[in-house]
């Protein structure tokens, strides 16, 4: 504890003199989460990270999550400088969608409006006319469906039958999962609801239809959390990362949450979902990148350019 604090001190200080700002994702460790905002940065999900890097003054921005979050941060924002704590934080969706066959895929179907999630490359953003995180994808679809457009998604495959069982959208998918969230399991998860009569189910899209028909309330982490606050009930079944106890925890002190389970006898599971990229943000790292400015995040001016056209659409469309 008393290097931890040690640790903490020296990235206040750091902060102050390089002017910089702390944006951090609800799945990081607690320490990176309370300390961006104890020193006036954002702890949120990956849309507000985004508007939030966009808007700040400071001329540093510091990402705690994974990578396609500190690029699309430096997208936003060119000329600031980007530091991550660890650059090789990824996500299985941008690992399952290389550019080269995404671009391939597109180009099967020239007659869809491509609409791509976060989770991705750069390179893969620059070949979209849309892009969603999960707070927006199902207006953003809805939208699109509405003016009678049809889709190519990519490239969470349950995020994107989810948005088509919603919208009735004529949709085309890629294949890709979430390595945590495609975990979850609805038998053990309707054992332990029936442990737990009175509890709500928390889902994020993430995970399985099975899963997601369970739900009480299904949506972004933002959206996870503010369900938990807003729904009248004191017990609460989590289908998400387990970094998003933290928040629900601290700003829900009466009420109970419990992880849904993702294998085996919900009665054992105690945490089985926690992201492997996410986990590599620590305190240690950030202070490092900080002081010495390794961990910073560059993305082709040219390629940023394009992919910034489908990003800035996302954040008019949700101003
Ligand atoms: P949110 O946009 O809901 O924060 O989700 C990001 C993510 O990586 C979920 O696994
Ligand atoms: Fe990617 Fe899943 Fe990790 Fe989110 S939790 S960053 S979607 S692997």
């Amino acid at each position: 504890p008393k290097e931890r604090e040690a640790l903490k001190a020296r990235i206040r200080r750091l902060l102050r003199e390089r002017d910089a700002v702390m944006v951090s994702h609800y799945y990081v460790h607690p320490d990176l989460q309370d300390l961006a905002e104890e020193t006036g940065g954002l702890v949120s999900d990956s849309l507000e990270m985004a508007r939030f890097g966009r808007d700040h003054a400071a001329r540093t921005l510091v990402v705690s999550g994974v990578r396609f979050m500190g690029e699309t941060a430096k997208i936003l924002s060119p000329e600031k400088r980007v530091l991550m704590p660890d650059l090789d934080a990824t996500c299985s969706l941008d690992l399952g969608c290389p550019a080269d066959e995404f671009d391939r895929f597109c180009a099967q179907h020239p007659d869809r409006t491509v609409v791509v999630y976060a989770n991705t490359s750069a390179a893969v953003k620059a070949r979209a006319d849309w892009l969603v995180t999960s707070s927006c994808a199902l207006d953003v679809v809805r939208a699109l469906n509405a003016q009678g457009q049809k889709i190519l998604w990519a490239p969470d495959r349950h995020l994107g039958d989810y948005i088509r069982r919603e919208t009735g959208a004529d949709m085309v998918s890629w294949g890709g999962a979430c390595i945590v969230h495609d975990e979850f399991k609805a038998l053990e998860l309707e054992l332990l609801k029936q442990q737990h009569p009175a509890a709500r189910v928390l889902v994020h899209p993430e995970a399985p239809a099975d899963v997601i028909a369970l739900a009480d309330a299904v949506g972004s982490t933002s959206a996870i959390l503010s369900a938990a606050q807003r729904m009248d009930a004191s017990e609460f079944i989590v289908a998400t990362d387990s970094g998003m106890l933290h928040k629900l925890r601290t700003l829900n002190p009466g009420k109970t949450f419990i992880e849904a389970p993702t294998a085996g006898n919900s009665a054992t599971c105690k945490s089985c979902a926690h992201c492997p990229w996410m986990a590599m943000n620590g305190l240690a790292g950030l202070a490092q990148v900080l002081e010495t400015g390794a961990g910073e995040v560059h993305v082709d001016p040219a390629l940023g350019l394009r992919a910034r056209v489908p990003i800035d659409r996302m954040l008019a469309f949700t101003a």
